[in-house]
């Protein structure tokens, strides 16, 4: 059984911290530039907690509280800070694959940002609780890709 890589851990943690400071720049109303290609970096931190979320409740990776209570944490602060991160001018760019729903439906989505942060607020204290947070987290991922995110 292999261990939960303490590189993607560090990496994702070091990005939720830029996403709590981010949602503060965005607020205050930041300039546009680069907006897409942060919010790639958060959504690729959430796909690396996935990883690491998903091999310990396969079993593929042997459960480390630290790791998968990080693991979640990426996700809800990954998910606090997204809605912030769609400012106008950021339709393009970066290779977004952002949708316009975002922008000509914003009130939807910001539902399922506000749903995503809800449901990754999970609280992790042994296996059984993971498998309950990410299974709850995960319900999120396909549901907002299919209605907000188009595939270049
Ligand atoms: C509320 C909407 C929403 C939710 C929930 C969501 N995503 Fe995303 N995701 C997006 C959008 C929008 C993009 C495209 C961002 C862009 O290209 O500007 C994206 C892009 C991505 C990418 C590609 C990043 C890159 O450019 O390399 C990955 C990986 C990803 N999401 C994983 C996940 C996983 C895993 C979950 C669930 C745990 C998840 N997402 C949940 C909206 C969401």
């Amino acid at each position: 059984m292999k261990h939960a890589s303490i590189k993607i851990i560090l990496a994702a943690s070091i990005a939720s911290l830029s996403a709590i400071a981010l949602q503060t720049a965005w607020a205050d109303g930041h300039s546009s530039g680069g907006a897409a290609a942060e919010r790639q970096a958060l959504m690729k931190n959430v796909g690396a907690a996935t990883k690491v979320a998903a091999g310990m409740v396969k079993g593929e990776v042997a459960f480390e509280l630290a790791a998968a209570q990080m693991a979640m944490a990426t996700m809800n602060s990954a998910a606090l800070g997204f809605g912030y991160m769609f400012p106008e001018g950021s339709e393009t760019g970066a290779k977004t694959e952002a949708s316009p729903k975002i922008w000509s439906d914003n009130e939807g989505f910001q539902k399922l940002v506000a749903k995503f942060a809800a449901d990754t607020s999970g609280k992790v204290t042994d296996l059984a609780s993971l498998k309950e947070a990410f299974g709850a987290a995960a319900s999120n991922c396909g549901t907002c890709h299919k209605a907000y995110r188009v595939k270049n």
